[in-house]
């Protein structure tokens, strides 16, 4: 019997690199891919899937009730790992409610179906609920979270996955429903989509625009290769103890600002400029309302209970993703026309 596995939130950005994982190394796993396909979702991150065998995109969103319920009465899921969110922390700001229904509505209706359907037979079923270290807050200049720090969340989109995060422990606490949670830093890596910094600063670079840095760039986030976040899921999903949180980290902090000097010193080799003229386009804007300084995460649990490590150097893995981005610069074209200049220019242009 092959065993069904729901991921949602699949067409995005690391939900695309955890399908594409689970189909290629799982072929006794049928994949289904449930996905809004919201402005952040994208088929073209799965040009390399989409035909195999044992893999199938579901369009749905997680907020109607009705809809996931009868998903669940149609197939019976022995995994659901669960990516599906509002992930950007500028648009919680100006949009909160979004971030409510998707993140904390969308996640107890999955709740509720895997609870529903799931009822007596527990066993051998797991809902992996993949959230942030945001929900920890701001570390100062010191310090690390581990699975223990006491939940700080400071916007609206960390509010809304630490409300998930205890919804899920209350299902399990209240229902003994099989969960497990991972908490994992910033990602970074192919078909990222611009909003977010790295990608953002690469698109710019190439087209010679300005780079805007949140306040003086003095941020810390702690950076993980998105395909050692999805091996990291991977080993939970099998092998993490039911109840319990993982923290996934990369030990890779970097300030915005070296990191952006860094990244222009790559692009400036790959696109053949005059050294330092990609730094150029640095422009420091208007911090982030409520900024967290810092994010470091402690993952020694993960590596001791189940042997997880991270696998790529930072420089290696920027370059890498340097190179994929300049390498699909068409895909790059496509999710930047329409909507995404609207947003631009609301989110930089008036900064
Ligand atoms: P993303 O924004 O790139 O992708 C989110 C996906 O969810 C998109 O494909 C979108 O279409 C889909 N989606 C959104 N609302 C939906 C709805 N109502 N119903 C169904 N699908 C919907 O996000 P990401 O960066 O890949 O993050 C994935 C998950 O990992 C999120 O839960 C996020 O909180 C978490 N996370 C992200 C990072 C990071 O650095 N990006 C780090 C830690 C944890
Ligand atoms: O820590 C995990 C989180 O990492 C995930 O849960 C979120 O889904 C993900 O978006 C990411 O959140 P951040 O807010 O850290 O990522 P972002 O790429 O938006 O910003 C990274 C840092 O760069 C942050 O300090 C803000 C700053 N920044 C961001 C943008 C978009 C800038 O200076 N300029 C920018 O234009």
């Amino acid at each position: 019997m092959m065993k069904k596995v729901l991921i949602t939130g699949g067409a995005g950005f690391i939900g695309s690199h955890v399908v594409r994982r689970f189909v290629n190394q799982y072929p006794n796993y049928h994949v289904f891919n449930l996905d809004a396909l919201t402005y952040a979702g994208n088929l073209e991150n799965l040009t390399d899937v989409n035909g195999a065998s044992n893999y199938n995109f579901v369009k749905g969103d997680i907020t109607d009730a009705e809809f996931i319920q009868d998903l669940f009465a149609q197939h019976d899921f022995t995994y659901v790992i669960h990516l599906a969110a509002e992930s950007h922390v500028d648009r919680s700001i100006s949009n909160p409610i979004a971030f409510v229904m998707t993140n904390v509505v969308g996640t107890v209706n999955l709740l509720n179906a895997a609870k529903h359907h799931w009822v007596d037979k527990f066993e051998g079923k797991r809902f992996y609920h993949v959230s942030t270290d945001e929900v920890y807050g701001a570390l100062g200049e010191t310090g690390m979270f581990t699975e223990s720090t006491k939940y700080d969340p400071h916007s609206p989109y960390s509010a809304s996955k630490a409300s998930s995060d205890h919804f899920v422990r209350a299902y399990h606490d209240t229902y003994g429903l099989p969960v497990v949670i991972s908490n994992c830093s910033n990602n970074y890596g192919s078909h990222h989509f611009p909003e977010k910094l790295i990608p953002l600063a690469i698109h710019n670079i190439r087209n010679n625009k300005p780079i805007p840095v949140y306040g003086k760039g003095e941020n810390v986030r702690d950076w993980l290769w998105v395909e050692d976040h999805a091996r990291a899921i991977d080993v939970i999903l099998h092998k993490g103890k039911n109840g319990e949180t993982y923290n996934i980290g990369g030990h890779n902090e970097w300030k915005n600002i070296d990191l952006i000097h860094l990244l222009c010193k790559i692009m400036d080799k790959k696109l053949v400029r005059a050294e330092g003229s990609s730094a150029q386009l640095i422009t420091f804007v208007k911090d982030r309302a409520g900024h967290d300084l810092r994010y470091a995460i402690d993952a020694t649990k993960l590596k001791e209970e189940l042997g997880w490590v991270p696998s790529l150097q930072f420089e290696e893995g920027l370059e890498k993703t340097v190179d994929w981005y300049l390498n699909n610069q068409s895909w790059l074209d496509h999710v930047t026309s329409g909507a995404y200049q609207s947003y631009y220019q609301d989110q930089y242009e008036k900064r």
